[in-house]
């Protein structure tokens, strides 16, 4: 069953656009990644999931129900943490999770102490939460993302912080909700070999266009790219003119090699052209290339764009 959709979803913040048509889905008892660098429009995508902000341009829906039109049914179904977990730091954290219960119908004591034991929090959940350390705050967190029983879960790189153990203890916890209870999991970090030892599946999204999917399976991996977007050498007499009329449309752009490369959409492209030759540039070849996966996942775990191609 498909508890999360998102169709067409489209942000843009003062003419730029922060996400451009993301669409994807999670299905009960999957954990699904969300990978993408510093900046991709992961936090803004989780923001809207968790109903934070409004949405101007496309469609959320968790268990069916739309998180602007049905937003009290869908917020009963979605748990999540985005960015930092949000505790008050003089209350235990105990305290935190009965005032985060509090706010929801049918949270009984018990389910709360099976939390606690879940993220393996038991010995220090009576203490304060400001002498807790970060990956103590993030196992509250998680409790607290957990505490209404939602059918999904959705955590912004929940693993910032965590050391090795933190970070194998929370991939545990969370095959085993995916497993054992069939909840589904949307999870983003920049870090790919962290996604593909969690996750069944994952999304790649990169200038808030989402460029892949991945999905792991035992044995073999299959890879998608998204058929239409490529990257595009220009091989021109002006550069900068045509790096600053790429830089003002917002897009992926850089020189190399004396030529202008521009990630773009394919059905973009033709006008692109068309304008610069209307700002009397003259083109004297355009390349394309197929952007591999392997290529996006290695600008992206190691940062740099430039160095690798
Ligand atoms: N309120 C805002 N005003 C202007 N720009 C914004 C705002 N919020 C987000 N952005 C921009 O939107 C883009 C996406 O930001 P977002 O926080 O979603 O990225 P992210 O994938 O979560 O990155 P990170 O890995 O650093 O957490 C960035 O370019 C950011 O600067
Ligand atoms: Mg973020």
């Amino acid at each position: 069953m498909e508890l999360l959709k998102i169709q067409g979803l489209t942000k843009s913040i003062k003419k730029k656009k922060i996400l451009d048509n993301v669409s994807l889905t999670v299905n009960s008892g999957e954990i699904v990644g969300f990978l993408g660098p510093n900046g991709a429009g992961k936090t803004t995508t989780i923001k809207r999931i968790m109903g934070l902000f409004v949405i101007t341009k496309g469609q959320i829906t968790v268990c069916g129900y739309d998180v602007v039109k049905d937003f009290e049914a869908a917020m009963e179904n979605v748990g999540g943490i985005v960015e930092n977990p949000d505790l008050y730091k003089r209350l235990t954290g105990r305290q935190n999770l009965e005032y985060f219960a509090s706010m929801h119908k049918n949270v009984d004591k018990e389910n709360i102490d099976n939390i606690i034991d879940m993220v393996k929090m038991r010995d220090r959940i009576d203490h304060k939460v400001k002498t807790y350390s970060l990956g103590m705050c993030q196992r509250v967190g998680i409790a607290q993302a957990l505490i209404h029983n939602p059918r999904l879960l959705v955590l912004d790189e929940p693993t910032n912080g965590l050391d090795p153990l933190g970070i194998k203890e929370l991939r545990d916890l969370l095959k085993l909700l995916a497993k054992e209870a069939g909840v589904g999991v949307f999870i983003s970090s920049h870090l790919l070999s962290e996604m593909e030892l969690m996750c069944d599946r994952i999304y790649i999204i990169d200038n808030g266009v989402i460029i892949g999917e991945k999905t792991i399976h035992e044995e073999e991996e299959e890879v998608t790219v998204k058929e239409d977007i490529y990257e595009y050498t220009l091989l021109t007499n002006d550069k900068d003119k045509v790096l600053e009329y790429l830089k003002g449309l917002q897009a992926n752009c850089r020189v190399e090699n004396g030529g202008v490369i521009v990630v773009m959409r394919r059905n973009e492209m033709p006008n692109i052209i068309k304008n610069l030759v209307y700002r009397d540039v003259e083109i004297y070849a355009v390349n394309e290339k197929h952007r591999t996966l392997e290529q996006d996942f290695i600008s992206m775990t190691t940062g740099s764009k430039t160095q690798i191609r």
